[in-house]
């Protein structure tokens, strides 16, 4: 099987992590610290706040901008869950805002409708790698003085209009293992905002400047060095792991004639975290992607069901949006492999496998 995605573990990142374990300093230490630049420099921010996680990246990004019971966040329904579920760990209200089919990503002329004197903040998320419209974001967020957090959990590496994601407002990435850079479980935050910063570095850790005094009620969203050093060892090949997923994706682009390929927009650079296409003429979505995997080739759908028809969701009264381009994409999409690590064989079938469905 020609898998959907496929962790790169190399002699770096082994070594890093044995260097770790005698070094005697497992925890948010000197390997956690070079992550945090390292990731502060890619996104051209002034800080990095390294987390246990994509998700908790993203409820303290919530914590720290002080959203809370009240208050209502615009998101898109085609995301990952994590995207929603931190709105609801703050008991804030998420406002579900409609995607466009080309980019997958959220429809920023339909923002405005959906502001009420409630909205604190709007929530883009960077899906399958490919940056939201952010100039039109920001326009919007600025208007209306909102906060702008943005899920780049699948798109380290991404830049719109030349900057890179996670510099336009609170960033919040996910290092998870099939992620394009991974540390098997972490989270990262980068923000230009000082207090922004403070506020995250302080809840991370059971809201303690220093040790066992206790300003603030706060958590254990740490990451470990050993999590650190594999990211460590990642990072520095993040431009050699994109560049091939470009390439690979630029090469399915070319060849695949079944299905409708995914396009990127001029000024948008796109990181392929996945490669996702939408079936055309007829063609069964979950038939097709049976038939590849019974001829070796991984698949993934992100998502076959939109974030606010899960039961809870339904429970809280979130089910009702009208949201008919996500809720048609649920049953269009499908990711094919475009990781670093296939080669030309494999990449020719999946053209093969594809073209013939
Ligand atoms: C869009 C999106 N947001 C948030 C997350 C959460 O990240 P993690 O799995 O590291 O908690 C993910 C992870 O898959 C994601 O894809």
């Amino acid at each position: 099987m020609i898998p959907l995605s496929q962790p790169y573990i190399g002699d770096a990142e082994r070594q890093a992590v044995l260097e770790v374990l005698d070094s005697g300093m497992l925890v948010q230490g000197k390997r956690t610290a070079q992550l945090e630049e390292a990731f502060a420099a890619r996104c051209g921010t002034r800080h990095a706040i390294a987390t246990s996680s994509g998700t908790t990246a993203l409820h303290l990004a919530c914590l720290a901008h002080g959203l809370g019971p009240g208050d209502e966040v615009i998101t898109t329904p085609f995301t990952f869950i994590a995207s929603v579920n931190c709105i609801l760990y703050v008991g804030a209200r998420p406002v579900f805002v409609d995607v466009e089919a080309d980019t997958f990503n959220i429809n920023p002329a339909l923002i405005e409708a959906a502001i009420t004197p409630r909205t604190r903040a709007i929530l883009p998320v960077h899906l399958y790698g490919y940056p939201c419209d952010m100039d039109a974001i920001l326009d919007i967020a600025r208007r209306h003085n909102l906060a702008v957090i943005e899920d780049a959990a699948q798109a380290i590496g991404a830049t719109y209009q030349g900057k890179p994601v996670g510099g336009f407002g609170t960033g919040c990435f996910s290092l998870y293992a099939t992620k394009n850079v991974m540390s098997a479980e972490g989270g990262m935050i980068t923000t230009n905002d000082d207090q922004i910063a403070e506020r995250c570095r302080l809840l991370r850790n059971h809201g303690m400047p220093q040790r066992y005094q206790h300003q603030i009620l706060g958590y254990n969203f740490r990451m470990s060095d050993l999590h650190a050093a594999i990211g460590l060892a990642q990072m520095q090949r993040l431009e050699e792991f994109t560049a091939r997923r470009c390439a690979n994706a630029a090469y399915l682009n070319a060849h695949l004639s079944r299905v409708i390929t995914p396009g990127v927009r001029a000024g948008y650079g796109h990181v392929w975290h996945q490669y996702t296409v939408r079936v055309k003429d007829g063609l069964d979505r979950d038939r097709a992607v049976r038939q590849l995997n019974q001829a070796g080739v991984g698949t993934g759908i992100f998502y076959p069901r939109l974030a606010n028809q899960h039961p809870y969701m339904r429970e809280l009264g979130l089910a009702d949006a009208h949201l008919p381009v996500a809720e048609r994409l649920t049953g269009e999409v499908f990711s094919l492999p475009v990781h670093p690590q296939l080669s030309q064989r494999d990449l020719d079938t999946v053209v093969h496998e594809v073209n013939r469905l």
